[in-house]
Parts: C-alpha cells; structure tokens; sequence
C-alpha cells in the first residue's frame, strides 16, 4: 500500500516539496504519495487530527505553522526543541513525534553543495524570528570563530544569545546580539539572511562592507532574487538562495520516515534549471 505524507501549510499553492518528495520516490524506489494540504489559520490541529485518521504517516510543515507543530507533537527530539519549532511531524498509531530538518538543510547545503566550511569563520545570521531560531543551534555545533546576530528589534536577538549562554552548550563561540547600526565597520565570511523582509521586497540596513573578501551571502528564501542577494552581489559576494536548503531538509524528513537517504544534488539541479 502507499504511504501518505503531506505538506501542511497556509498558503501552500506554491510549495515546492511535493516535486521534491516525488524526485526523491522516484530516485530510491519507494512507494510514497506526498500532497499539499491547505490548513485554516485555525484549524492546524484539526488538520493534523484528520490526516492521521486517514491512514498518514507523516507531514512537513510550513509557514505560519512551526510552533503549534512544536506544541502538538507529543514527542520531540533533540533539535526540535533546541529550535523551538517544528517542521517534520512522524505519525504513528500512540504518538505524533516532532522533528526539525531546517538548520540541518542550511548547514549541509553551505557544507556540502556550496563546498563552504563553517568552522572558524565569522557568521552573521540576519534575523531573530522563527527561521533564524531554527538554524542556530546546528550553525553553532560548525564552531564559527564568531556568531553575530543582527536584528531590527534588538531584544530579539539579545534573548536568543542569551539563551544560548544559559545552555552553555557552546562556550567555545563567541556569540553577540547587535543592531543593524552596531555593525559598521565589520566584516563576516558567511552573512545569512533569515529574515522574511525579501518578502516584501524591502532592504536590511547592513553596511557596504559587510562582506569580507571571498564572502557567502545566503538567503534563506527561495524563488525570488531578494534586495539582499542583489546587494551582496553589488558588494562582490557569492550568493546562494535557500533552494538548496529547501532540497536538504526535505532530504533528512525523507530520511526520516522512509530510513533511506536520496541523493540531493540531482534534485536541485533539476529545479535550477527549470527556474532559469
Ligand atoms: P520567520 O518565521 O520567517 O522568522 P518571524 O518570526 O515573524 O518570521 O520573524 C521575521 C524576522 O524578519 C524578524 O527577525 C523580523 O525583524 P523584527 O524582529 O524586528 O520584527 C525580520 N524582518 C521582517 N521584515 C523586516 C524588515 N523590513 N527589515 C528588517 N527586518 C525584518
């Protein structure tokens, strides 16, 4: 029989993981069907309920879902709840476990499809809301030499550097919370993008030179080339979209439920060229 997953979203007309998840079926052989599946903005548990009714084994979920995932789900791993949000829910007949695969998609995507080493170097992550929680804890398990975050509301990113002190996991990295103007005059290897303002097409306040020689410039947003991208590609960065990083996490949720590993970089290449 062929097992069912889904994509739990609002809105989710545009997602882009059921092609993914049927290049990755298709690649390994397994027997899976994945649908989109348009949930109220009050009705996620709902949804959820009704998917495992109807025999589901699994769902990711997306935007503006990830906390209520994290708050339904009756059991989490480790990662899950170091970001404090879900993207990967694992139905089975007792329990709903509760999985995070996006700052596990950043990292390898950076590590292994942009051949870019994270260790030692100075990292700013852009951003203190819910994406930018996701992928701290796996940015910081690389040991950069520095983790600077940088928001508009400063207390955001303050609360999270301190959390991470509390857990006093990683002492051996210098992390800082600033102010978009407090960054004058320094400059990262590795500048994540994790905030949604590419959404509206609006332009972080960052400094012209921000990005030290040879620079990544990373959004995490795909499908759209962002004020962000185009600024770091005016100021001499390499710069990637988070396509890649969609392509990855999708890769560890399938890994996830199905215990086999498919081959990423054939996806990703397929969806570039089909976008270009
Ligand atoms: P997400 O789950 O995408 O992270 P979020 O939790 O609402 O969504 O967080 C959005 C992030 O984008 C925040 O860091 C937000 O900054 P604030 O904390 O100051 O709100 C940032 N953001 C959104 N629009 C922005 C803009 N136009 N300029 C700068 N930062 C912006």
């Amino acid at each position: 029989m062929t097992d069912r997953y889904a994509v739990i979203g609002n809105p989710i007309a545009h997602s882009k993981s059921p092609l993914i998840h049927a290049a990755f079926a298709a690649q390994t052989g397994q027997d899976i069907q994945y649908d989109r599946v348009l949930a109220p903005l009050d009705g996620f548990a709902a949804t959820v309920a009704s998917l495992r009714e109807n025999g589901f084994r699994g769902a990711n979920v997306t935007v503006p879902f990830k906390l209520e995932a994290f708050n339904l789900a009756n059991r989490l791993t480790e990662r899950a709840s170091d970001a404090g949000a879900v993207n990967t829910l694992l139905f089975s007949e007792q329990d709903i476990v509760g999985d995070n695969t996006d700052g596990v998609g950043l990292v390898r995507d950076i590590l292994n499809n942009l051949g870019v080493t994270v260790a030692g170097k100075r990292v700013l992550l852009v951003g203190a809301g819910g994406a930018a929680e996701g992928v701290l804890h796996p940015l910081l398990e690389q040991q950069p030499a520095l983790l600077v975050i940088a928001n508009r509301t400063l207390d955001k990113a303050l609360s999270m550097v301190k959390k991470v002190e509390e857990q006093g996991d990683f002492r051996f990295v210098s992390v800082n919370a600033y102010a978009f103007e407090d960054l004058q005059g320094q400059a990262f290897d590795i500048v994540i993008n994790a905030t949604s303002a590419g959404l509206s097409d609006s332009r972080l306040p960052l400094p012209e030179d921000i990005f030290a020689p040879g620079a990544l410039a990373y959004d995490m947003m795909y499908g759209r080339d962002t004020p962000f991208m185009q600024f770091a590609r005016a100021h001499g960065a390499r710069v990637a979209d988070g396509l890649g990083m969609l392509v990855e996490q999708a890769a560890e949720a399938f890994f996830l439920w199905r215990g086999v590993r498919p081959e990423t970089a054939p996806v990703i290449r397929s969806f570039k060229v089909s976008a270009s």
